[in-house]
C-alpha cells in the first residue's frame, strides 16, 4: 500500500509526481479540485461529485468535456493501485501550463491531477464528545458554490480558529447569517427539525450536505434549507458540520458557549449512524 499521484495520463508514487511552476494552478490558483472518498473500494456520489466538477469548471470557464478522460474509470484504476481500503481521492484541474498572463491563454491544455492516500481516520473521541467552533466573518469570494483551489480565505480561518484552540470556524456573513465552516457545511437541529442554509453562491454545496437533505427524511428527521442566523445556531438543540471526509461531525459550542445541553444530540447520532451505513 503507498499514496500514489496521477498526472496527465500517467500514475506514479506520490514522492514521484510533479507539476510545472508556470502551471495557472500554481502561479493563479486558476483551477478547481473534488475530494471524493471510496470505502471498501466504493465511491461515495462519484456521479454527484463529478457534476459538481463540471459545475465548478463552467463557473471558471474552462471548457473540458470530462467524458473522453474516463475519470470514473481511472479514479477505480488508482483506488486498486493505492492498495489502501478506504481511500481518499483528491482530483485538481487547472488551465494547464502558460507562460505568466492573467488573460487565459489562447488554447487551454489542462492538468489533470489526481492523488490517492489512506482516508484521515477522525478521532471517535472527537465524535463521541463533539467539536467547539468559533465565529469568524466570511473574508472568501463571491462565488463559493464553485470548487476552486484559491483556498487562502479557508486556510487563514481554519488556522486563526485552531490557534485560538478551536476545531473549526462558522462562517459568518455581515448580518451573522451562518454561512459554513472552513470546509464543510453546518447543520442545525431544533425542535426535532433540521435546517441547513439553502444552495446559493454563498457556500459549497457539499455532497454529503446534499445526501443528507435528501435522506433525513428517510431517517426519521424533517429537514429544511433555509437561512439562519448566529441567534438560531447558539439557541439551538444540537449542531453538527459535514464533509466527504468526516460524514457528520457533532458540533457543541460556539465562542465557548454549549449548543444545547452541551452533549452530543440523539438527532445528531441518528443522522450519523444513517450516512455511515450509507457509505
Ligand atoms: N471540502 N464547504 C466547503 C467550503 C468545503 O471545502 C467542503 C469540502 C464542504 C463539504 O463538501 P463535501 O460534502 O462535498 O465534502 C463544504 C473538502 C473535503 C476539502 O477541501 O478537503
Amino acid at each position: 500500500m503507498q499514496p500514489i499521484a496521477f498526472v496527465n495520463g500517467t500514475f506514479m508514487p506520490l514522492a514521484e509526481a510533479r507539476v510545472p511552476i508556470e502551471d495557472r494552478g500554481y502561479q493563479f490558483a486558476d483551477g478547481v479540485y473534488e475530494v471524493v472518498v471510496a470505502r471498501g473500494g466504493k465511491c461515495f456520489c462519484l456521479d454527484e461529485h463529478l457534476e459538481r466538477l463540471r459545475h465548478s469548471l463552467t463557473g471558471i470557464e474552462l471548457p473540458l468535456d470530462l467524458a473522453p478522460l474516463r475519470l470514473p474509470e481511472l479514479i477505480d484504476e488508482g483506488i486498486r493501485r493505492c492498495g489502501y481500503p478506504d481511500v481518499m481521492v483528491y482530483l485538481q484541474i487547472t488551465r494547464g501550463m502558460a507562460s505568466r498572463d492573467h488573460v487565459f491563454p489562447k488554447a487551454a491544455d489542462p492538468t489533470l491531477v489526481m492523488t490517492f492516500k489512506a482516508l484521515p481516520k477522525y478521532d471517535p473521541a472527537l465524535r463521541a464528545r463533539g467539536v467547539a467552533l468559533m465565529t469568524q466573518r466570511d473574508i472568501r469570494w463571491a462565488k463559493c458554490d464553485i470548487k476552486s483551489i484559491s483556498l487562502l480565505p479557508a486556510v487563514l480561518m481554519k488556522n486563526r480558529a485552531k490557534q485560538a484552540g478551536y476545531y473549526d470556524t462558522v462562517i459568518l456573513a455581515e448580518d451573522d447569517t451562518v454561512r459554513e465552516a472552513s470546509a464543510a457545511n453546518i447543520f442545525i437541529i431544533t425542535g426535532g427539525a433540521v435546517k441547513t442554509p439553502p444552495r446559493s453562491e454563498k457556500i459549497l454545496h457539499g455532497i454529503t450536505r446534499n445526501y443528507l437533505v435528501a435522506h433525513a427524511a428517510d431517517w426519521g428527521v424533517p429537514c429544511e434549507e433555509v437561512d439562519f442566523k448566529l441567534k438560531d445556531l447558539l439557541a439551538a438543540d444540537e449542531a453538527f458540520i459535514t464533509s466527504s471526509t468526516m460524514n457528520v461531525m457533532p458540533v457543541t459550542s460556539i465562542d465557548g458557549q454549549a449548543i444545547g445541553d452541551g452533549q452530543v444530540g440523539p438527532v445528531t447520532r441518528r443522522l450519523a449512524a444513517g450516512l455511515d451505513a450509507a457509505g
